[in-house]
């Protein structure tokens, strides 16, 4: 079967196969080409891809982790409702079956393919099961692969527990995978009822330590399982977690002058993107996000965080500073390639978008 073909840049439209519920807060999209032509998709399990649905009138972008495995010819997602998330509760309240929406090809450096021993340990808890759910499937379905996977998973009840009837049939399916699963509320199942403590890891798997980890879940849920594991003893270089909640910023990186000083900082500065003939004038420490979308620029914005790649653009004059450089290779840092959403305007800039 013929590859699908990711364009380097832009989005691809897709077409919505399939939706289902999979709990009373979550539902399963299936994508697929529009033309209907059997495509295999080739990501790496983990990777997440970015969405854009028009609500009222206005492109918004997500990005959601895959859930499927590689080379099949459909993708598939799962989303839960969440307080204020426009995009997800649109998708569980409104996407249907046929809607098309645009997609940016798979990105992240969350996935299986990372540096990991023979043993690991995959955790979640809620939604973030998808992008671990991906790497277990995938790895099971290698018959020369030999990873032993444990795999932990949080929920707050027993009919919260995404894709439980897979995992319950893979577990019986496959020695090498092991599932336990923690509730908050486990009425009416046989699971442990509390949270995830140190004691519960080590309960659950004994041997946590000597595994690899792969952790994705509420940033909550991965501040505490990263400390417990630290203390359990885990080597941290083959710890790997997803989030795309903004990490605490750091000291900006200074790439081209100093930083302004307290005058400049309440000084105007002009950024202007001659693609578009697009300016605007904004204050020096802007963020070049909100000067180009002020200067109606079409460019994507998905997880306004400096994680997911989507504000991807190139600052050819001008001095910025840079608090995210994730998805950047060396060479386009070199460039002057910066992620819009984590770079601030330090002088006059003129920014090319591709
Ligand atoms: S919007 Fe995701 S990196 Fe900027």
């Amino acid at each position: 079967m013929n590859p699908f073909q990711w364009p380097d840049n832009g989005a691809v439209s897709l077409i919505c196969k399939r939706k289902w519920a999979e709990t009373s807060t979550s539902v399963s999209v299936t994508l697929a080409p529009e033309s209907g032509e059997p495509l295999c998709f080739d990501f790496i399990p983990g990777q997440f891809i970015t969405l854009g649905i028009e609500i009222d009138g206005k492109m918004e972008y997500r990005a959601y982790s895959l859930s499927s495995i590689p080379n099949q010819t459909e993708l598939q997602l799962t989303i839960k409702r969440v307080v204020d998330g426009k995009v997800s509760n649109y998708i569980v309240d409104s996407l249907e079956e046929g809607h098309v929406v645009s997609v940016l090809k798979p990105a992240g450096e969350f996935h299986i393919e990372q540096p990991h021993g023979e043993r690991i340990v995959l955790l979640s808890a809620g939604c973030g099961i998808t992008p671990v759910m991906s790497m277990a499937k995938t790895l099971l379905a290698d018959d020369n692969d030999n990873t032993d996977i444990h795999f932990i998973h949080a929920a707050t009840a027993l009919d919260q527990v995404i894709y439980h009837q897979e995992l319950l049939e893979m577990a019986a399916s496959h020695e090498r995978f092991h599932l336990d699963v923690m509730l908050e509320d486990a009425k009416g199942s046989h699971y442990l009822e509390g949270r995830l403590t140190q004691a519960a890891l080590k309960q659950y798997c004994p041997d946590i330590a000597d595994r690899s980890a792969f952790l994705c879940g509420p940033v909550g849920f991965m501040a505490a399982m990263q400390e417990n594991l630290q203390a359990l003893g885990m080597n941290m270089d083959y710890f790997y977690q997803e989030s795309f909640t903004p990490a605490e910023s750091e000291q900006p990186e200074v790439t081209q002058q100093g930083l302004a000083d307290k005058a400049q900082a309440l000084s105007q500065a002009s950024v202007f993107v001659p693609t578009f003939d697009a300016q605007v004038e904004v204050k020096v420490g802007s963020v070049l996000i909100d000067a180009l979308e002020a200067a109606k620029v079409p460019v994507i914005a998905a997880c306004r965080s400096g994680i997911c790649g989507s504000c991807k653009c190139k600052v050819t004059q001008g001095e910025y500073t840079r608090t995210s450089t994730a998805t950047l290779t060396e060479e386009e840092l070199e460039q002057g390639f910066v992620l819009a959403c984590s770079c601030q305007i330090g002088s006059d800039v003129e920014v090319a978008l591709n």
